[in-house]
């Protein structure tokens, strides 16, 4: 897998080290109030694992999955929900937890949906943000990193369902999805 690799954009120890600032902010922030954490399926679940794990205030813990890209590197603009929250979040106050943010039409029809729920507050925490391709206009409150307009993987993040394994993020060969 590392051969398809262009380049590691963060080591392993730099995100474990960004995703525990990124607990500490948020555990300061939810201090007294009902947070559940929404992990978007499936790219998010590594980010999700480890974000809770530093996160020193009561949570719970929910995955919702919609499609987006398919199989290829391009988006498609068309997003349904393959999985919906377990609970119901009326009063609750929701941080939903993306892997990356790129053009943004995900998290806005996610956030669409979520809102009529009733939820006391929804924010988003995205491990990546890729401004460069944004079409939607969406406030994401907590970052990690912003990457450039390549192809991303690793930390959970795939290429047509690979990769997501690699413990680090890095950027995939052109000629890997070009093929
Ligand atoms: P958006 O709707 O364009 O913001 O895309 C959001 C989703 O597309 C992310 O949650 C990822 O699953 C996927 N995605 C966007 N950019 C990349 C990338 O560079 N590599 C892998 N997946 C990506
Ligand atoms: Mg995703």
């Amino acid at each position: 897998m590392r051969e398809h690799i262009e380049e590691v954009l963060f080591s392993e120890t730099q995100v474990v080290e960004k995703v525990k600032e990124l607990a500490v902010q948020i555990s300061k922030d939810y201090q007294d109030k009902n947070l559940v954490v929404v992990g978007v399926l499936k790219g998010s679940v590594v980010f999700t694992s480890e974000l809770i794990k530093y996160i020193t205030v009561p949570c719970e813990l929910d995955f919702m999955s919609v499609s987006s890209y398919g199989n290829s590197a391009e988006t498609s603009g068309v997003v349904r929900i393959l999985k919906d929250l377990d609970s119901d979040i009326e009063g609750k106050d929701i941080l939903i937890v993306e892997d990356i943010v790129d053009t943004g039409l995900t998290l806005n029809y996610l956030l669409k949906i979520l809102r009529d729920r009733k939820a006391q507050s929804i924010e988003i925490v995205s491990l990546l943000n890729k401004p460069a391709r944004r079409k939607a206009d969406i406030e994401v409150k907590y970052y990690g990193f912003e990457v450039p307009d390549e192809f991303i993987v690793g930390f959970g993040i795939d290429y047509a369902e690979k990769y997501r394994n690699l413990p680090f993020i890095g950027t995939l060969k052109r000629e890997i999805y070009n093929k």
